[in-house]
């Protein structure tokens, strides 16, 4: 059993794994692999993606499905997410799915179980199964993992309270793909300097820089805690994605959900050159992969695990 907490650390190999493995998935290549397994999914924040993705990849692969919210369960009584974690481990659980918004919740919950736990984005900390079905969408759209290698990734928008930005920008770092940021400055976080990568300050500076993709970036309005510096009108003009942006060639990714008109254009998210869709479809067969391989139903063969 392995948990998935972060995508830091992950080798290029591994990232190759899990992506590969999610192929033969999308190739029908196993049949009901997680049968006998029980998956717990405990999404104590919001999401519509990455919680209908994972239970349709737990039903669809055999395993029996449990779900908890935070208003449903006994979360809203006041139990804490370790006792949680400990009664779901009584119950068998083989994986645990877990969203919550305190960044290191996930970490902290695979401390008090036998069950891997699988990071489903914690507050503004990692959101490591995005990373890997955005990798998964761009190399399919490049031609292969491979191909991504040298490719050109610009990451826009709201990066400070971005547990995505946190887990694309070193998994495509990871794969070998050139990334830079593109953010206000009250927008960047402080441990940006450390990343090491070109910091842009509009999505025509990314041009220039000659990105191949734009991955824009919600912006965060639940996280914020102070006005947004520059207002939303100006945000939108420097750091939304427009359709004068597109090229025919060039890219564009969002995680979802999208706030039209604010850093994507609605003509965008629908053009030809949005993987938005991609992005979505991804997401079931990647987090396949991810419960196999964290289970141990489909066996990791890199050192190391696909997963940490
Ligand atoms: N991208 C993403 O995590 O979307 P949801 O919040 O809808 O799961």
């Amino acid at each position: 059993v392995r948990d998935l907490i972060t995508v830091e650390g992950m080798s290029r190999e591994s990232l190759r794994e899990v992506v590969e493995t999610a192929r033969d998935f999308a190739a029908g290549r196993f049949d009901a692999p997680l049968a006998g397994k029980t998956v717990c999914l405990a999404f104590f924040e919001a999401s519509t993606r990455t919680a209908a993705s994972f239970e349709l990849a737990a039903r669809r692969n055999g395993a029996a499905v449990i779900s908890l919210s935070e208003n449903g369960s006994s979360i809203s009584k006041g139990e804490s997410l370790v006792d949680t974690v400990v009664t779901l481990d009584a119950l068998g659980a083989d994986a645990v799915v877990l969203r919550h918004s305190s960044a290191g919740a996930a970490r902290l919950a695979a401390r008090y179980t036998s069950a891997a736990v699988i990071n489903a984005g914690d507050g503004c900390g990692q959101h490591p199964t995005q990373a890997l079905l955005d990798l998964y969408a761009l190399s399919g759209a490049c031609g292969g993992f491979d191909e991504l290698y040298g490719t050109k990734l610009a990451v826009v928008g709201d990066v400070l309270h971005s547990r995505v930005a946190r887990s694309v920008i070193p998994a495509f770092r990871a794969a070998g793909v050139e990334v830079a940021v593109c953010a206000p400055a009250t927008l960047l976080p402080a441990e940006s300097d450390a990343w090491d990568v070109p910091v842009l300050e509009s999505v025509d500076e990314c041009l220039e820089w000659g990105a191949d993709t734009l991955y824009a970036l919600r912006l965060q309005n639940e996280r914020m805690t102070g006005a947004l510096v520059p207002s939303v009108a100006e945000y939108a003009r420097y750091y939304g994605v427009q359709k004068r942006h597109l090229d025919g060639e060039r890219l564009v990714m969002h995680p979802g959900p999208v706030n039209r008109g604010v850093e994507i254009a609605g003509d965008v998210v629908l053009d030809a050159a949005s993987l938005v869709p991609d992005q979505v479809s991804a997401g079931l067969h990647v987090r396949s992969a991810v419960l196999a391989l964290a289970t141990g139903a489909v066996p990791s063969v890199v050192a190391g695990g696909a997963v940490a």
